[in-house]
C-alpha cells in the first residue's frame, strides 16, 4: 500500500477579506514586516504541483496533516479547496485534517468544515477511515483559536477517551494503524515542544499511544516545518514538515507500507527551486525503513 503525506502548505492571501481580528493583523505584520511571507511566496503554484506530483506517484491514498492556510480567511480556505478541485469528492483517496492556522481566530469557526469536511468524515473527531488496503487512519483534531501569542493545540480528554476505545479494539491488530494529528508529540531533539507552540496534552497523548493494549503502527504530523522521525517509548513518529516553506528544504513523504509485515519504507520528495518541480530526494535522512510493531 502506498500513502503520500504532506503538511503545512499555507495558502497565504493578503489583503485580508475575513474580518478584523488582532491575531490576523499580527500575522500580517509577521508575514509582511518580518519576512515570513517570503517563505510562502508562490505557494499556490507549489500546491498545484504537489497535488499533481502525488497523483503521479500511484499512491492509494494521500493525507494532509493541516495548516492549509495562513490566517484561515474564507478566501484562503476557498483557494485551498479550489486547488484540491475534484479531489474534495474523493474521500477514499484523500484525507485532510485541520491545523492551527485553519482555525486561527474565533470568527473562522466552521470554515474548515465547510470546505474540507468531506475529506475527514464530516470533521467529527476522532474520525476513523478503514482503507481497503488494510490501513486504518485514526484522525485527531488539536486545532483551536488561541490568543495572539499562543499557537498551542489541545486534543482534550473527550477525544483521548474516544481514541482509546478505538485503538484498543482487537480487530485493529491485523491492520496497519496510523494516528494522524497536526501537532508533534516531540521535537526532533526528543524534547517537548514549547508551551506556546506545542500540544498542551502531549504527555497524555504519548501515554495513550504507548499503552500495551492499543494498536498503533505510526504517528504522522506536521506543524514543525522541518521534517524528521523520532520514537516514543513504543512508537515511531514521522513529521512531514512543510511541503511549501521555501525557508526549509520543503517537500513531502511517500510511505510504502507492508501491512502484513508491519513495515514502512519512507521516500522523501523535495521541491526543487531550480527545476520548479517536486522530485525524489535520495540523500534525505528520512529515507529509512521502520518496523512498526514493538
Ligand atoms: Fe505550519
Ligand atoms: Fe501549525
Amino acid at each position: 500500500m502506498r500513502l503520500a503525506h504532506f503538511s503545512d502548505v499555507h495558502v497565504t492571501h493578503f489583503p485580508l477579506s475575513g474580518g478584523f481580528a488582532l491575531k490576523r493583523l499580527a500575522a500580517v505584520a509577521s508575514y509582511s514586516l518580518a519576512g515570513r511571507g517570503k517563505h510562502f511566496i508562490g505557494s499556490d503554484a507549489r500546491i498545484a504541483a504537489l497535488l499533481a506530483h502525488v497523483d503521479g506517484q500511484q499512491v492509494d491514498h494521500a493525507i494532509c496533516t493541516g495548516d492549509l492556510t495562513g490566517v484561515s480567511t474564507e478566501a484562503e480556505l476557498a483557494r485551498a479547496a479550489e486547488l484540491f478541485g475534484p479531489r474534495l469528492r474523493q474521500p477514499e483517496r484523500f484525507t485532510v485534517i485541520p491545523g492551527n492556522h485553519d482555525r486561527y481566530v474565533t470568527s473562522a469557526a466552521g470554515l474548515f468544515e465547510k470546505h474540507f469536511g468531506t475529506l475527514c468524515e464530516g470533521a467529527s473527531f476522532p474520525a476513523v477511515k478503514h482503507l481497503p488496503s488494510g490501513v486504518t487512519l485514526v484522525l485527531l483534531d488539536a486545532a483551536r483559536p488561541t490568543s495572539v501569542i499562543d499557537s498551542s493545540g489541545l486534543i482534550g480528554e473527550a477525544q483521548r477517551s474516544k481514541a482509546l476505545s478505538i485503538l484498543s479494539d482487537p480487530s485493529l491488530k491485523s491492520r496497519f494503524v496510523i494516528v494522524a494529528l497536526h501537532y508533534g508529540l516531540l521535537r526532533m531533539t526528543g524534547l517537548r515542544d514549547s508551551r506556546p507552540h506545542g500540544l498542551r496534552d502531549d504527555v497524555e497523548v504519548m501515554n495513550l499511544i504507548d499503552r500495551d493494549d492499543v494498536t498503533v503502527d505510526l504517528v504522522l504530523h506536521g506543524h514543525l516545518h522541518r521534517p524528521f522521525t523520532i520514537r516514543t517509548r513504543q512508537r515511531h513518529i514521522v513529521n512531514a514538515g512543510s511541503a511549501t516553506d521555501l525557508h526549509m528544504r520543503c517537500g513531502y513523504n511517500v510511505y510504502d507500507i507492508d501491512v502484513a509485515a508491519h513495515r514502512v519504507a519512507i521516500t522523501r520528495h523535495r521541491w526543487s527551486v531550480e527545476a520548479g518541480r517536486y522530485e525524489a530526494d535520495p540523500g534525505h535522512a528520512l529515507n529509512v525503513s521502520l518496523d512498526t510493531r514493538p
